[in-house]
């Protein structure tokens, strides 16, 4: 019997690895250009680094990690996410000390054991970025712009930024005493995991998808109208910096997040297309998650992306490389020459294809109509013999008489059909 791959984790197909190619170098394009370097840490972490990082009663800690201990007997977790991971490093190789402002990017998989639909996975991808060093929030809107322009660059503009406030340390504890007094008194219409958060954390009441309890929080009171001063006017300075970007957002002051290190700016980009997944990129401020890691007092800030998600938005465009040529033979001679010519052109960064095993001519006309080949030409004895080729067009079928030589085929194939 054959072996499948496990549930929730996915092949990457050719079909579709073109388009996945253009969303990772479209997001190093835009991140270059905003100053961000590359870094890439481990899969796996110690499961301690998760569960002080993202928070003990969040869904992710609670249910989700693919945790396991080695043979030594280490306690080990699959990454659910990056920053935790990224910031482990950032602290153990103390970049603090090369520059007070640390942009990095990474890319890869993640690991969360949730149930798997469209648009979630066990095993998924995410391109995030994280700023470690910044108070102000000239920086918050500097990684909300950066979104802005890497789901522009995409080409997807019909993804909302949303954003909201968490607050910090000093208004967060008194908001969450009104919201808990607002979930207390409705006991009886929360759902039996909404019961548990009121003691635990309370706020994910509000992200909670079961109708019963989206009625009874339909009027609790929202962080943001709770805010500290300095908290309320960092938001407001980042939407006065949005503004005068024409950055596009709406406030979302339902938003909470499923991680436990944010506080202050939090956003979600969402889209209306993907049913009940409805994020392609999320993230927030994590002031005191480096402290809390052992690290110097670094403020941070940053965002990740599924790549999954945005494939999907991307599906109905067409990313696969066509062979400029596709070269019939008849003989073994011609498949000689055309092998020769083939290496030729491929050294000049040229798609070439052709027969590799002696079909007829129909079948090799076919294979190249498959590939979508944007030219063809055919080779037998009597081009060998007249040195002449027909170069023909495959969409117009059009035709043109040339030298079987590589710097005339290489001309018209550049010059004609723009590679
Ligand atoms: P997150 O909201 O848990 O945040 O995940 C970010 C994005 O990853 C989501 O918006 C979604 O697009 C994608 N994603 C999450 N879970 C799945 C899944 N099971 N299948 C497919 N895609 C998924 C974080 O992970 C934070 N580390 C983001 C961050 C970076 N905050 C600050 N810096």
């Amino acid at each position: 019997m054959s072996i499948n791959a496990i549930k929730g984790f996915n092949d990457l197909l050719p079909s579709d690895s073109a388009r996945w190619q253009f969303i990772e170098a479209t997001a190093r394009t835009v991140f270059t250009a905003f100053g961000f370097e590359e870094i890439r840490v481990p899969i796996v972490e110690k499961t301690e680094l998760f569960s002080r990082s993202i928070g003990d009663t969040t869904d992710i800690v609670e249910k989700e990690m693919y945790s396991f201990s080695d043979k030594g007997g280490n306690a080990l977790t699959l990454r659910p996410e990056g920053t935790a991971g990224v910031m482990r490093a950032f602290i153990e190789h103390k970049l603090h000390v090369q520059d007070a402002v640390t942009k990095l990017y990474y890319m890869g998989p993640m690991f969360r054991h949730e149930r798997p639909q469209k648009g979630r996975y066990r095993q998924f991808h995410q391109i995030g970025a994280e700023v470690v060093g910044v108070h102000g929030p000239l920086v918050d809107a500097h990684v909300l712009v950066m979104i802005a322009q890497l789901f522009t660059a995409l080409g997807l503009d019909e993804p909302t930024l949303q954003i909201n406030s968490l607050g910090c340390p000093d208004c967060r504890p008194r908001y969450r005493e009104q919201l808990i007094a607002h979930l207390s008194d409705r006991r009886s219409e929360l759902c039996e995991d909404c019961n548990r958060r009121i003691d635990t954390n309370p706020l994910r009441a509000l992200d909670c998808k079961v109708p019963g309890c989206q009625e009874a929080t339909s009027h609790a009171p929202a962080m943001i109208d709770h805010l500290c001063a300095t908290c309320s006017d960092h938001f407001t300075t980042v939407r006065s910096y949005l503004d005068a970007t024409a950055t596009p957002y709406q406030i979302n002051p339902r938003m909470v997040r499923g991680l436990d290190y944010y506080t202050r700016t939090t956003f979600e980009v969402v889209t209306g297309l993907l049913g009940a997944q409805s994020a392609v990129a999320a993230g927030g401020r994590y002031d005191g998650l480096v402290r809390q890691l052992g690290g110097p007092d670094a403020p941070g800030i940053g965002f990740a992306m599924g790549v999954e998600r945005v494939a999907l938005l991307l599906e109905q465009r067409q990313f696969q490389s066509v062979p400029a040529l596709f070269i019939a033979v008849m003989g073994d001679a011609a498949r000689i020459a055309a092998f020769q010519m083939m290496t030729q052109l491929q050294k000049q960064g040229i798609r070439v294809e052709l027969d590799y095993e002696g079909k007829s001519l129909k079948s090799q006309m076919r294979r190249a109509d498959k590939l979508a080949a944007r030219y063809s030409l055919v080779l037998g004895d009597d081009e060998l013999v007249s040195n002449t080729i027909q170069l023909k067009r495959m969409d117009d079928g059009s035709q043109q008489s040339l030298r079987f030589d590589a710097t005339t085929i290489a001309d018209a194939l550049t010059g004609g059909a723009g590679l």
